[in-house]
């Protein structure tokens, strides 16, 4: 069927058949189908809805318009998981060490920034020699040896998502369920993995504003995963408030060392952390009850286990040797570094936790373009969190800065953004939902 053709059909409210679904991507993928037939089909397809097959089958066709990995060297579950992407969300740097550490393979493919939310690759790019891009063969190696490794997407994985996410990006179709379902499961799917746990962040800070949406989201994701033969399960978890303690690239991989390391462990970092990892144990078939979830991967941190994978793994993509000895004789570091306090003493009861994550992009550790070098140093560390009692020597967090200007207007804006009132807040749960 001509290009055209199926696009009137989705426009006029008709399924798609797989046969195609296959055909229009086939074309995406190599180029017969115009950016601007793209763009009318997923508006058609954003206007009007696919059915669970029609969602099924883009996934698939998307999937396979590129490599599919398979992992027959490996003697344990593959697993991974996916974020829709927060502020403060350092959970990869952890939950990869932590389920290679307790008999999991994680070949772990993420990505960068995307709007206000931060990336893990980029904070992967904070770690001087570590090679986000590695050779098939030193991927290979590193996940088989170490038991995880954290990559870039290469252009050979789902390379059709590649160009439709970029003209979704730009003609306003990115906010389809749909659309998001067939874009991030086609990458994962792609990835040979048996189990997947997704980590749908809803809040303020999220893609998912409103819960009703993430149940959406999630529901979709688990649905086509769980019929292509991957095991997901989804956890909903809050984003109305920045997740652990710091927010910048180079500092979050420095809060994720010191977790390792047992040195921090802020509440509901370690809460969502363990929720997901223990998920997981479960789902691959690693431990066969919750408690035995939570003690192995306990065990894990407190010997040190995860930590030395962490260790291993950022060595063997060609980081120091001894990085988690001493992380910040390596990670870069900013020129101001000084705490910003309150206007009033009081209790820490909302934040604008979207307008956080933009200020670090007006600090430079996020993008304006998609090829804009990033500066990993700044960003914030000791953030409050909501209930936290601040004061003239609590600070609301400390920033760091490349300048005094940014100093001062990264002060303004965390007044600004983050509500202090003289009455405690009900604290809301981190774990919100999950999904089977
Ligand atoms: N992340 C993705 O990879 N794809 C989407 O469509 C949205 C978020």
């Amino acid at each position: 069927m001509l290009p055209q053709e199926i696009i009137r059909k989705k426009r006029d409210r008709q399924s798609l058949t797989s046969d195609e679904i296959n055909e229009f991507i086939r074309g995406v993928t190599d180029g017969s189908i115009v950016d601007a037939q793209t763009a009318a089909l997923t508006m058609a397809i954003f206007l009007n809805g696919m059915t669970k097959e029609e969602t099924a089958a883009l996934t698939l066709a998307m999937r396979d318009s590129g490599h599919v990995l398979s992992w027959p060297e490996l003697d344990g579950p593959v697993v991974d998981k996916h974020s829709s992407g927060g502020v403060g969300d350092k959970i990869s740097l952890m939950l990869a060490p932590l389920i290679a550490a307790c008999g999991g393979f994680v070949p772990m493919i993420s990505g960068r920034g995307l709007g206000h939310t931060g990336g893990t690759l980029d904070k992967f790019d904070s770690i001087p020699g570590y090679r986000t891009t590695p050779s098939d063969d030193i991927f290979r190696r590193t996940v088989k040896e170490v038991g995880c490794a954290i990559i870039g997407q290469t252009g050979s994985l789902a390379p059709a998502d590649k160009k439709i996410y970029a003209i979704r990006d730009v003609c306003g179709t990115v906010e389809s369920i749909d659309l998001i379902t067939a874009s991030i499961l086609s990458k994962k799917l792609a990835a040979g993995l048996n189990c997947l746990i997704m980590d749908l962040k809803c809040g303020n800070g999220a893609f998912m504003d409103s819960l009703e949406r993430a149940v959406e989201l999630a529901s979709s994701i688990v649905r086509v995963a769980n019929a292509a033969g991957t095991k997901t399960k989804a956890v909903i978890t809050d984003m109305n408030q920045v997740l652990g303690r710091s927010v910048g690239n180079a500092l979050e991989v420095a809060e994720a060392v010191a977790y390792l390391k047992g040195e921090n462990t802020d509440t509901r970092l370690h809460e969502i952390t363990m929720e997901l990892c223990s998920e997981l144990l479960l789902i691959s078939g690693l431990e066969a009850s919750p408690a035995k979830a939570r003690a192995k991967l306990q065990n894990a941190l407190d010997r040190g286990l995860a930590l030395e994978k962490f260790a291993a793994m950022v060595t063997a993509l060609g980081g120091p040797a001894d990085f988690c000895d001493q992380p910040w004789r390596y990670l870069p570091q900013a020129a101001v570094v000084r705490p910003v306090f309150a206007e009033t003493p009081g209790y820490v009861s909302a934040m604008d936790t979207r307008g956080i994550g933009l200020s670090i992009i007006e600090m430079k550790g996020g993008r304006v373009t998609p090829d804009q070098k990033l500066d990993y140093a700044t960003g914030y560390s000791q953030f409050c969190q909501i209930g936290d009692y601040v004061d003239a020597q609590t600070p609301l967090a400390v920033i760091h800065a490349q300048t005094e200007e940014q100093f001062t207007q990264a002060a303004a804006e965390l007044r600004r953004l983050i509500r202090v009132s003289d009455k405690q807040p009900l604290l809301s749960r981190c774990i919100i939902q999950k999904i089977a």
